[in-house]
Protein backbone atom coordinates (compact mmCIF):
# COMPACT_ATOMS: atom_id res chain seq x y z
CA UNK A 1 0.00 0.00 0.00
CA UNK A 2 2.84 2.22 -0.53
CA UNK A 3 0.17 4.81 -2.83
CA UNK A 4 -1.93 5.29 0.28
CA UNK A 5 -1.83 8.74 2.00
CA UNK A 6 -3.46 6.60 4.90
CA UNK A 7 -3.96 3.11 5.81
CA UNK A 8 -5.61 1.46 8.52
CA UNK A 9 -5.98 -2.16 9.43
CA UNK A 10 -8.01 -4.01 11.95
CA UNK A 11 -9.12 -1.11 14.07
CA UNK A 12 -11.31 -1.39 16.60
CA UNK A 13 -12.40 1.18 20.03
CA UNK A 14 -14.69 0.30 22.67
CA UNK A 15 -15.93 2.63 25.03
CA UNK A 16 -17.44 0.64 28.03
CA UNK A 17 -19.52 -1.70 26.30
CA UNK A 18 -19.64 0.64 23.63
CA UNK A 19 -17.76 -0.79 20.70
CA UNK A 20 -17.46 2.51 18.98
CA UNK A 21 -14.93 1.10 16.11
CA UNK A 22 -14.88 -2.71 15.01
CA UNK A 23 -12.19 -3.99 12.99
CA UNK A 24 -11.78 -1.15 10.60
CA UNK A 25 -9.51 -1.23 7.72
CA UNK A 26 -9.10 1.56 4.98
CA UNK A 27 -6.95 2.82 2.37
CA UNK A 28 -6.74 6.47 1.70
CA UNK A 29 -5.09 6.83 -2.06
CA UNK A 30 -2.44 9.68 -2.37
CA UNK A 31 -4.23 12.87 -3.87
CA UNK A 32 -7.86 11.57 -3.35
CA UNK A 33 -10.68 12.59 -1.43
CA UNK A 34 -12.63 10.12 0.37
CA UNK A 35 -15.65 11.23 2.36
CA UNK A 36 -16.79 8.84 5.58
CA UNK A 37 -20.91 8.84 5.67
CA UNK A 38 -23.17 7.04 8.35
CA UNK A 39 -25.82 7.72 10.85
CA UNK A 40 -25.21 9.51 14.00
CA UNK A 41 -23.35 7.58 16.27
CA UNK A 42 -21.83 5.31 13.69
CA UNK A 43 -18.01 5.95 14.57
CA UNK A 44 -17.20 8.69 12.41
CA UNK A 45 -16.22 11.13 14.40
CA UNK A 46 -14.52 7.69 16.96
CA UNK A 47 -12.61 7.28 13.56
CA UNK A 48 -10.53 10.48 13.35
CA UNK A 49 -10.01 10.89 17.20
CA UNK A 50 -8.29 7.16 16.68
CA UNK A 51 -6.00 8.40 14.01
CA UNK A 52 -4.96 11.75 15.39
CA UNK A 53 -4.72 9.86 18.73
CA UNK A 54 -6.76 12.04 20.61
CA UNK A 55 -8.19 8.38 22.04
CA UNK A 56 -5.76 5.27 22.09
CA UNK A 57 -6.96 2.82 19.92
CA UNK A 58 -7.32 -0.97 21.47
CA UNK A 59 -5.72 -2.67 18.69
CA UNK A 60 -5.38 -2.02 14.94
CA UNK A 61 -2.51 -0.33 12.57
CA UNK A 62 -2.55 3.04 11.12
CA UNK A 63 0.45 4.12 8.87
CA UNK A 64 0.64 7.68 7.43
CA UNK A 65 2.63 7.51 4.12
CA UNK A 66 3.92 4.48 4.70
CA UNK A 67 4.60 5.38 8.77
CA UNK A 68 3.21 3.85 11.74
CA UNK A 69 1.82 6.54 13.57
CA UNK A 70 -0.57 4.56 16.07
CA UNK A 71 0.92 6.01 19.31
CA UNK A 72 2.57 9.05 18.13
CA UNK A 73 0.99 12.38 20.56
CA UNK A 74 -1.89 14.23 18.38
CA UNK A 75 1.00 17.05 18.86
CA UNK A 76 3.71 14.88 16.97
CA UNK A 77 1.07 13.91 13.85
CA UNK A 78 0.13 17.03 13.09
CA UNK A 79 3.73 18.34 12.83
CA UNK A 80 3.94 14.85 10.13
CA UNK A 81 1.12 17.01 8.36
CA UNK A 82 -2.31 15.17 9.23
CA UNK A 83 -4.04 18.09 10.71
CA UNK A 84 -8.26 17.81 11.17
CA UNK A 85 -10.85 20.02 12.33
CA UNK A 86 -13.36 19.50 14.74
CA UNK A 87 -17.26 18.82 14.46
CA UNK A 88 -18.32 22.17 16.14
CA UNK A 89 -16.06 24.79 15.44
CA UNK A 90 -13.01 25.44 17.30
CA UNK A 91 -12.12 29.12 16.89
CA UNK A 92 -9.63 30.77 19.13
CA UNK A 93 -11.55 33.27 20.94
CA UNK A 94 -9.79 36.93 21.58
CA UNK A 95 -8.79 36.75 18.17
CA UNK A 96 -9.76 38.39 14.52
CA UNK A 97 -10.63 35.88 11.59
CA UNK A 98 -7.14 36.78 10.08
CA UNK A 99 -5.16 35.84 13.52
CA UNK A 100 -7.12 32.85 13.27
CA UNK A 101 -6.42 31.38 10.53
CA UNK A 102 -2.40 32.54 11.12
CA UNK A 103 -2.79 30.52 14.35
CA UNK A 104 -2.86 27.73 12.08
CA UNK A 105 0.66 27.99 10.47
CA UNK A 106 1.79 29.10 13.91
CA UNK A 107 2.33 25.67 14.75
CA UNK A 108 4.93 25.04 12.62
CA UNK A 109 7.51 27.62 13.86
CA UNK A 110 8.23 25.93 17.03
CA UNK A 111 12.26 25.93 16.96
CA UNK A 112 12.35 28.74 14.63
CA UNK A 113 10.75 30.90 17.50
CA UNK A 114 13.85 32.21 18.66
CA UNK A 115 14.18 33.89 14.81
CA UNK A 116 10.58 35.47 15.98
CA UNK A 117 11.41 36.31 19.31
CA UNK A 118 14.88 38.40 17.31
CA UNK A 119 12.51 39.87 14.70
CA UNK A 120 14.98 38.61 12.37
CA UNK A 121 14.62 40.39 8.47
CA UNK A 122 13.63 36.11 7.44
CA UNK A 123 11.56 36.16 9.90
CA UNK A 124 9.76 39.11 9.02
CA UNK A 125 9.81 38.24 5.17
CA UNK A 126 7.88 34.90 6.69
CA UNK A 127 5.33 36.14 8.76
CA UNK A 128 4.71 38.60 6.19
CA UNK A 129 3.96 36.04 3.53
CA UNK A 130 1.99 33.68 5.56
CA UNK A 131 -0.38 36.92 6.15
CA UNK A 132 -0.64 37.17 1.94
CA UNK A 133 -1.22 33.74 2.59
CA UNK A 134 -4.06 33.74 4.84
CA UNK A 135 -5.61 36.91 2.84
CA UNK A 136 -5.37 34.78 -0.54
CA UNK A 137 -7.59 32.09 1.27
CA UNK A 138 -9.57 34.13 3.34
CA UNK A 139 -10.94 35.70 0.26
CA UNK A 140 -10.94 32.28 -1.78
CA UNK A 141 -13.71 31.04 1.27
CA UNK A 142 -15.51 34.54 0.89
CA UNK A 143 -14.51 35.44 4.86
CA UNK A 144 -12.24 38.21 3.56
CA UNK A 145 -14.89 41.28 4.59
CA UNK A 146 -14.66 39.27 7.81
CA UNK A 147 -11.12 39.50 8.11
CA UNK A 148 -10.69 41.51 11.17
CA UNK A 149 -13.88 41.01 13.20
CA UNK A 150 -13.22 39.50 16.53
CA UNK A 151 -13.94 35.63 15.32
CA UNK A 152 -16.32 34.58 17.58
CA UNK A 153 -18.43 37.39 16.35
CA UNK A 154 -18.87 34.98 12.64
CA UNK A 155 -21.77 33.52 12.13
CA UNK A 156 -21.56 29.78 12.27
CA UNK A 157 -21.33 28.80 8.50
CA UNK A 158 -17.95 31.47 8.38
CA UNK A 159 -16.44 29.91 11.58
CA UNK A 160 -16.77 26.69 10.29
CA UNK A 161 -14.94 27.80 6.96
CA UNK A 162 -12.60 29.39 9.19
CA UNK A 163 -11.84 26.33 10.45
CA UNK A 164 -11.02 25.18 7.18
CA UNK A 165 -8.66 28.13 6.49
CA UNK A 166 -6.81 27.34 9.44
CA UNK A 167 -6.10 23.87 8.95
CA UNK A 168 -4.78 25.17 5.44
CA UNK A 169 -3.06 26.99 6.95
CA UNK A 170 -0.77 24.25 9.00
CA UNK A 171 0.33 22.96 5.68
CA UNK A 172 -1.53 19.83 5.76
CA UNK A 173 -0.71 16.53 3.69
CA UNK A 174 -3.43 14.80 4.96
CA UNK A 175 -6.41 17.29 5.82
CA UNK A 176 -9.64 15.21 7.94
CA UNK A 177 -12.26 17.26 8.31
CA UNK A 178 -15.39 16.57 10.12
CA UNK A 179 -18.93 17.73 9.05
CA UNK A 180 -17.54 20.72 7.39
CA UNK A 181 -20.33 21.66 6.15
CA UNK A 182 -22.90 21.20 9.18
CA UNK A 183 -24.37 25.16 9.47
CA UNK A 184 -23.15 26.00 6.01
CA UNK A 185 -25.98 27.77 3.86
CA UNK A 186 -26.48 26.01 0.46
CA UNK A 187 -24.09 29.30 -1.53
CA UNK A 188 -21.82 28.01 1.48
CA UNK A 189 -21.81 24.74 1.05
CA UNK A 190 -21.24 24.99 -2.91
CA UNK A 191 -18.11 27.52 -1.94
CA UNK A 192 -16.89 24.56 0.61
CA UNK A 193 -17.21 21.87 -2.24
CA UNK A 194 -15.44 24.18 -4.60
CA UNK A 195 -12.63 24.98 -2.02
CA UNK A 196 -12.48 21.17 -1.40
CA UNK A 197 -11.94 20.17 -5.14
CA UNK A 198 -8.93 22.50 -5.34
CA UNK A 199 -7.43 21.50 -2.08
CA UNK A 200 -7.49 17.72 -3.48
CA UNK A 201 -6.06 19.15 -7.04
CA UNK A 202 -3.24 20.97 -5.10
CA UNK A 203 -2.31 17.62 -3.81
CA UNK A 204 -3.48 17.36 -0.22
CA UNK A 205 -5.39 14.18 0.71
CA UNK A 206 -8.59 14.61 2.53
CA UNK A 207 -10.97 12.34 4.35
CA UNK A 208 -14.54 14.49 5.13
CA UNK A 209 -17.19 13.51 7.44
CA UNK A 210 -20.32 14.42 6.10
CA UNK A 211 -24.32 14.53 6.12
CA UNK A 212 -24.72 16.52 3.21
CA UNK A 213 -25.10 13.66 0.46
CA UNK A 214 -24.80 16.46 -2.40
CA UNK A 215 -21.89 17.26 -1.29
CA UNK A 216 -20.46 14.03 -0.69
CA UNK A 217 -21.62 12.77 -4.15
CA UNK A 218 -20.08 15.95 -5.55
CA UNK A 219 -17.12 15.67 -4.23
CA UNK A 220 -16.09 12.33 -3.44
CA UNK A 221 -13.53 10.13 -4.95
CA UNK A 222 -14.13 7.16 -2.84
CA UNK A 223 -17.12 7.06 -0.20
CA UNK A 224 -17.01 4.57 2.91
CA UNK A 225 -20.30 4.37 4.54
CA UNK A 226 -20.12 3.38 8.28
CA UNK A 227 -22.68 1.52 10.68
CA UNK A 228 -22.55 1.05 14.50
CA UNK A 229 -19.00 1.10 14.40
CA UNK A 230 -18.14 -1.21 11.17
CA UNK A 231 -17.80 -0.28 7.49
CA UNK A 232 -20.48 -1.02 5.91
CA UNK A 233 -19.66 -0.49 1.46
CA UNK A 234 -16.80 1.58 0.29
CA UNK A 235 -17.01 2.78 -3.28
CA UNK A 236 -17.33 5.34 -5.91
CA UNK A 237 -20.42 7.42 -5.39
CA UNK A 238 -22.08 6.28 -7.78
CA UNK A 239 -21.90 2.55 -6.64
CA UNK A 240 -22.44 3.59 -2.79
CA UNK A 241 -25.62 5.45 -4.03
CA UNK A 242 -27.60 2.00 -5.08
CA UNK A 243 -26.07 0.37 -2.33
CA UNK A 244 -28.71 -1.56 -0.81
CA UNK A 245 -26.91 -1.99 2.46
CA UNK A 246 -26.42 1.90 2.96
CA UNK A 247 -29.71 2.62 2.13
CA UNK A 248 -30.79 0.13 4.78
CA UNK A 249 -28.60 2.03 7.06
CA UNK A 250 -29.93 5.36 6.96
CA UNK A 251 -33.38 4.21 6.54
CA UNK A 252 -32.73 1.99 9.61
CA UNK A 253 -31.23 4.73 11.66
CA UNK A 254 -34.24 7.36 10.67
CA UNK A 255 -36.85 4.76 11.90
N1 LIG B 1 -15.52 9.71 24.69
C1 LIG B 1 -16.52 8.82 24.58
N2 LIG B 1 -16.96 8.14 25.65
C2 LIG B 1 -17.95 7.23 25.56
N3 LIG B 1 -18.56 6.92 24.41
C3 LIG B 1 -18.17 7.56 23.30
C4 LIG B 1 -17.14 8.53 23.32
N4 LIG B 1 -16.96 9.00 22.05
C5 LIG B 1 -17.84 8.34 21.30
N5 LIG B 1 -18.57 7.48 22.04
C6 LIG B 1 -19.62 6.58 21.54
O1 LIG B 1 -19.12 5.95 20.38
C7 LIG B 1 -20.14 5.83 19.39
C8 LIG B 1 -19.70 6.53 18.12
O2 LIG B 1 -19.69 7.95 18.36
P1 LIG B 1 -19.15 8.98 17.29
O3 LIG B 1 -19.16 10.31 17.94
O4 LIG B 1 -17.87 8.51 16.75
O5 LIG B 1 -20.27 8.90 16.18
P2 LIG B 1 -20.46 9.77 14.84
O6 LIG B 1 -20.56 8.81 13.72
O7 LIG B 1 -19.41 10.81 14.79
O8 LIG B 1 -21.90 10.43 15.10
P3 LIG B 1 -22.45 11.89 14.67
O9 LIG B 1 -22.92 11.76 13.24
O10 LIG B 1 -23.61 12.09 15.59
O11 LIG B 1 -21.37 12.89 14.85
C9 LIG B 1 -21.40 6.42 20.00
O12 LIG B 1 -22.14 5.36 20.57
C10 LIG B 1 -20.86 7.32 21.08
O13 LIG B 1 -21.79 7.48 22.12
MG1 LIG C 1 -19.39 12.84 14.73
Amino acid sequence: MSDAALAIKGLSKSFGGVRAITDVSLAVPEGSLTAVIGPNGAGKTTLFNLVTNLYAADSGAIDFQGRSIRGLSPGAIARLGLIRTFQSARIFPGMTARENALAGAHMHLGVATWKHMLWLNSARREERSLAAKADRLLELVGLAVFRDVAATDLPMGAQKMLEVVRALMAEPRLLLLDEPAAGLNDAETAELAALLRAVRDSGITLIVVEHNMSLVMGVADQVVVLDAGSIVAAGTPRAIQQDKRVIAAYVGSEA
